[in-house]
């Protein structure tokens, strides 16, 4: 039932050949690995018996482009454990369904009311917002069945032992509700206009409607992959550090980066009186504190060697470089 697993055998991936030492290497690597997840992510949907219109809305922001993070995050780290990037693919571009599906809610008009997404109208601008509200509902709860594509199940697709599968959609479902993405999301409306939020109120808001899935897709890679706890508890606190880091530099972005290259508006937050680093404590300072995420995340990762562990260390540092 699973798409097409050999689009990963291809071995085209810069960190598969090379030591990864700059920003150019590791905009390239993701860029090779999002060929390979949007390889598979274009053969998830099909075949499902659900009604045509509302595929092509699924398909429609899913394919859109956008940087892949989160896959590429939950494959490096189950590569870094010991799991074949192929044996983890379906986990990992199921994640980037629940994140699509974020995103095209997150551009509701009773959201962040945001007409372009990923260099295109947003869902409900391009289809009208029952289907676009029904198009994320549709990538949310598909994105749970792909997941168990992986396990060893006796259908003869996946490898990865139920227990770890089971421990991997645990965190998913954890990390992507209510006491994750979602609390987070409700937490972004509800400080929303309000002059009195407390750094403290922000950073526990990105950490959960940003952090949250982040820091999932790092671990649930390294969970598929058996990794011990000592060795999660350091994928976690990587997650974590990233995470945040991740949803400053998008507040960063959102006043000073370009709307082309951003492929979404920019203002948004200020014209929403939406709370942000930048509101609270200014550019330079967001700037710092997120290059100050990057360091420790980078730290943390320290006692790892070799081309995922270089790639995750650069991705860190990338992470708060980026223009897009
Ligand atoms: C945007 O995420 C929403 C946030 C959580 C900040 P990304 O910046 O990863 O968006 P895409 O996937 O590249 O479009
Ligand atoms: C949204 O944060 C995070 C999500 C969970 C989707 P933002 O509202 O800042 O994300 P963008 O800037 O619209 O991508
Ligand atoms: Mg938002
Ligand atoms: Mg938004
Ligand atoms: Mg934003």
């Amino acid at each position: 039932m699973s798409a097409d697993r050999n689009v990963v055998a291809d071995k085209n991936v810069v960190m598969d050949k090379n030591v990864i030492t700059d920003k150019s290497m590791v905009k390239q690597a993701l860029a090779d690995l999002g060929l390979e997840i949007e390889a598979f992510l274009g053969g998830c949907m099909k075949g499902r018996h659900v009604p045509c219109a509302l595929v092509t809305a699924m398909e429609y922001s899913l394919m859109a482009g956008g940087k892949r993070l989160r896959p590429a995050l939950c494959l490096t780290f189950a590569e870094l454990f010991g799991l074949a990037r192929g044996e983890a693919m379906p986990f990992a571009c199921a994640l980037e369904c629940i994140h699509t599906y974020s995103l095209i809610h997150d551009d509701l008009p009773a959201m962040d009311d945001d007409d372009l997404r990923r260099g295109k109208p947003s869902s409900h601008k391009k289809f009208g917002e029952a289907t676009a509200i029904l198009a994320g509902d549709g990538l949310l709860t598909e994105a749970f069945g792909i997941m168990t594509w992986v396990a060893e199940d006796g259908s003869g697709d996946g490898t990865v032992p139920p227990a770890r599968v089971v421990a991997a959609l645990r965190e998913t479902a954890s990390a992507a509700g209510a006491a994750g993405m979602v609390g987070g999301q409700f937490l972004d409306m509800d400080f929303t206009g309000r002059r009195t939020v407390k750094l403290d109120e922000l950073r526990a808001m990105h950490a959960l409607k940003t952090g949250a899935l982040i820091r999932c897709s790092c671990l649930t890679g390294a969970i598929l992959a058996g990794a011990s706890e000592e060795d999660l508890a350091r994928v976690r606190a990587y997650g974590e550090a990233i995470g945040v880091a991740f949803q400053i530099v998008d507040d960063v972005l959102d006043v000073v980066g370009d709307e082309a290259t951003l492929g979404k508006p920019v203002g948004s937050d200020a014209s929403q009186g939406k709370c942000t680093y930048p509101a609270l404590v200014g550019i330079e300072k967001s700037r710092e504190m997120a290059r100050e995420r990057a360091d420790a995340a980078q730290e943390i990762l320290a006692p790892y060697a070799g081309p995922q562990a270089d790639f995750l260390r650069a991705l860190a540092r990338y992470i708060v470089e980026r223009a897009s």
